[in-house]
């Protein structure tokens, strides 16, 4: 562990929520599994990479030394553009915390694509595996959490259709409207205390953003953020401890960037 691990910051009232998150075989949502695993929650995740997943499940599976945390994180595999399959992942989801007190809705597949090659089933594959789910994921999570008096929602954007990027149309229009769906989320859900909030992510470097950029790619990147340096996945997760937090209790319905100030 390093020195910055060694300072980051602990919330008592994460230590055992009970935390799904989807996507969390790799990238930013491994991130997550990860430092929410070392606040002492509870986890459980999903993703359609399987070995990946239990690869993840079996690392994490150790007392964390901030927290001595001994649960260890349950990997569901699961292809969430079924939604009947997330729906009954979500009620085993259930069974396996006891309950469900935060939702990280994270997977995403950000494909590049023309606008001349996109088809109507490409359409329909793109908002199924970008945006449908995350809707479906919250809906499957609420009644617990009006069982036990509130939660937190958190869905993944991106500030690709904030800059306006190449080659990503349908992704940005997804993520788009992820931003709506938020504050539609935080209006219905805000009066059972549970909160909705997105977070936009500037560039990240993991190891699927490594195929799309070169080193100069990033050092351009780099070069239009305002601050020097890569995002990584533990700066996106950081900011997701504190929106599930009860620190962030009166926070909801609008959109957190964790960017480096990338214009
Ligand atoms: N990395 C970045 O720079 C960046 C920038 C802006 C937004 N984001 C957003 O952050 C989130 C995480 O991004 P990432 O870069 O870690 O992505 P990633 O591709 O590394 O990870 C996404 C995960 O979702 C899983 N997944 C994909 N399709 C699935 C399906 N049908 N069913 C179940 N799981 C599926 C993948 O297997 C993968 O483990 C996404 O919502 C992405 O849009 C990332």
């Amino acid at each position: 562990m390093s020195a910055v691990d060694n300072a980051r910051a602990i919330y008592p009232s994460l230590a055992g929520k009970r935390v799904f998150i989807s996507g969390g075989a790799s990238g930013i949502g491994e991130g997550f599994v990860e430092a929410f695993v070392a606040q002492g929650a509870h986890v459980a995740f999903c993703d359609i990479a399987e070995e990946a997943g239990k690869a993840v499940a079996a690392r994490l599976n150790t007392p964390h030394s901030h927290t001595g945390a001994a649960f260890a994180p349950v990997f569901f595999p699961c292809d969430l553009t079924d939604i009947g399959a997330v729906q009954s992942m979500m009620a085993k989801v259930e069974e396996a915390l006891g309950g469900i007190d935060v939702v990280v809705n994270n997977a995403a597949n950000d494909d590049r694509h023309s606008v001349a090659d996109v088809t109507p089933a490409y359409w329909d594959q793109s908002m199924a595996v970008n945006l449908r789910h995350q809707f479906f994921v919250a809906q499957a999570a609420v009644p617990s959490m009006k069982r036990s008096g509130g939660g937190a929602i958190i869905n993944l954007g991106s500030i690709s259709w904030h800059l306006g990027l190449h080659d990503l149309v349908i992704y940005q229009t997804a993520k788009a409207a992820i931003e709506g769906m938020t504050r539609g989320l935080a209006r219905e859900l805000g009066r059972d205390n549970i909160r909705v909030t997105s977070i936009i992510p500037g560039n990240v470097k993991t190891p699927r953003q490594e195929k799309w950029y070169t080193p100069e790619g990033e050092a351009e990147i780099v070069a239009a953020q305002c601050l020097d340096g890569r995002l990584l996945p533990h700066d996106v997760a950081a900011l997701a401890l504190f929106l599930a937090s009860d620190d962030a209790r009166l926070i909801t319905g609008h959109e957190y960037w964790v960017d480096a100030g990338w214009r």
